[in-house]
């Protein structure tokens, strides 16, 4: 049977043909991974259900992933950045045995990462998009993290069996840090642009808190767009320490700096920050911890200064979720304390803590991600310096001026 796997956009059930997809999705607005018939036989069995997808669904799709980990981290695709070559001459410029790699290069024809003409394999638009080092869009250092991935999603039956999650951030070694860092900003490029321009920045913002920041970057896009922002970058220091030559690289001197710490016990300060954005952390803690740290944030945020959560979101649902949604839940739970959150939990920590929680917005550029965006009220700071907890609704009639002060999302 000729199928392939592609990626159909999930919230158009006339586009999607899992077996199990019969309508519509509504909500997250991510893709999936599908089986897709290759010719009018192939349309026919599918049609009568019998095409045995979890073949597919296993064997293929791990081949499939392998296959793209292995020749981005062997520079296959780098090998052919400057035009097509024989099988011989890929094996040559990247050390590799020749007949081994002609297999490797053929599957990834088959993929459509690679074409093939005349016995010599090119770049599909695809690999030199995403996967040349030198790409603007590249995402050479992200798929390179999936090597570090695909050995935790290893532990998934001890995980299901027992409940204990692998703990990321113990153990890691020296290389696997930097790597780690690498393959986040790498990420971080797809969201970055989105999130810069949504994210509501207090009028006159100066200082900015990015916990679990890493690579920094969302920093140092906020602190581009705004002249007068700096931001401090609290981060674990096997991080701070892997992530410094990519912060450095970015040359925003001392407006953007780290401060090795933990977001679970560092102090943060008191009325300090104007912007506090926890990216892509909050599914590394449990829902205690999250509570405790956003009224740890809301104290040191200044009057008016805003809280952003940017996260992939627990859909409601496994309906809502869809593929992606639901297997990237069932990931942060593998490999952290807890999984991903929904909008409406974060929005209640929010609440909780004295800070008026906004509308939930869905990121367009990062499938199944979300903002979480909460502001704290005007008032007098005393008021709320020790424990805004002990006045949650107060001053919320003056929200109106408070959203009034943020720049337009
Ligand atoms: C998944 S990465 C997100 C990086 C970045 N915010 C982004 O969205 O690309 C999680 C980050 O949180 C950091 N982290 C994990 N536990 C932490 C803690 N207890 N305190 C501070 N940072 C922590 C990790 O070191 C890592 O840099």
């Amino acid at each position: 049977m000729d199928r392939k796997f592609s990626a159909f956009p999930s919230n158009n059930h006339t586009l999607a043909f899992h077996d199990h997809e019969i309508a519509p999705q509504h909500g997250t607005s991510t893709m999936k991974l599908s089986a897709v018939p290759e010719n009018a036989l192939e349309w026919l069995a599918r049609a009568a259900g019998a095409v045995p997808t979890p073949i597919l669904d296993t064997l293929i799709a791990l081949l499939l992933a392998r296959s793209v980990m292995v020749a981005t981290r062997l520079d296959i695709f780098e090998a052919l950045a400057g035009g097509p070559l024989p099988p011989d001459e890929v094996a040559a410029r990247c050390g590799t045995d020749p007949s081994a790699t002609a297999k490797l290069l053929s599957a990834l024809a088959g993929a459509d990462y690679l074409t093939y003409d005349a016995g010599r394999y090119g770049l599909a638009p695809v690999a030199r998009k995403w996967l040349l080092k030198d790409s603007p869009h590249s995402l050479r250092d992200a798929i390179l993290l999936q090597l570090l991935d695909a050995r935790f999603i290893e532990h998934l039956d001890d995980f299901v069996r027992s409940g204990e999650p692998v703990h990321m951030h113990e153990g890691l070694t020296t290389d696997e840090w930097a790597l780690y860092m690498r393959g986040m900003r790498s990420g971080a490029t797809l969201a970055a642009s989105e999130l810069v321009r949504r994210v509501p920045v207090p009028s006159g913002a100066r200082a900015m808190l990015d916990i679990g920041g890493a690579h920094g970057y969302y920093s140092v896009a906020l602190c581009r767009r705004h002249l007068d922002l700096r931001s401090t970058i609290l981060d674990l220091p096997e991080a701070c320490a892997a992530a410094a030559p990519l912060l450095a690289a970015e040359g925003m001197g001392d407006r953007v700096v780290y401060q090795p710490g933990n977001a679970l016990t560092t102090d943060l300060g008191v009325e300090t920050y104007d912007l506090v954005l926890i990216a892509n952390l909050a599914h590394h803690f449990s829902a205690g911890a999250n509570r405790a740290l956003v009224r740890r944030i809301a104290r040191a945020l200044r009057p008016g200064g805003a809280l952003v959560f940017a996260e992939v979101m627990r859909p409601r649902t496994p309906g809502d979720a869809g593929q992606a949604g639901a297997l990237a839940d069932l990931y942060f739970a593998l490999t952290s304390e807890s999984g991903a959150w929904s909008f409406e939990e974060m929005a209640a920590w929010q609440r909780e803590a004295g800070l008026i929680p906004r509308k939930p917005m869905r990121l367009l550029t990062a499938p199944g991600g979300g903002l979480q965006i909460a502001t704290r009220p005007r008032v007098r700071s005393t008021r709320f310096t020790t424990d805004p907890m002990a006045h949650p609704s107060a001053h919320r009639d003056r929200d109106t001026h408070l959203a009034s002060s943020l720049t337009p999302t």
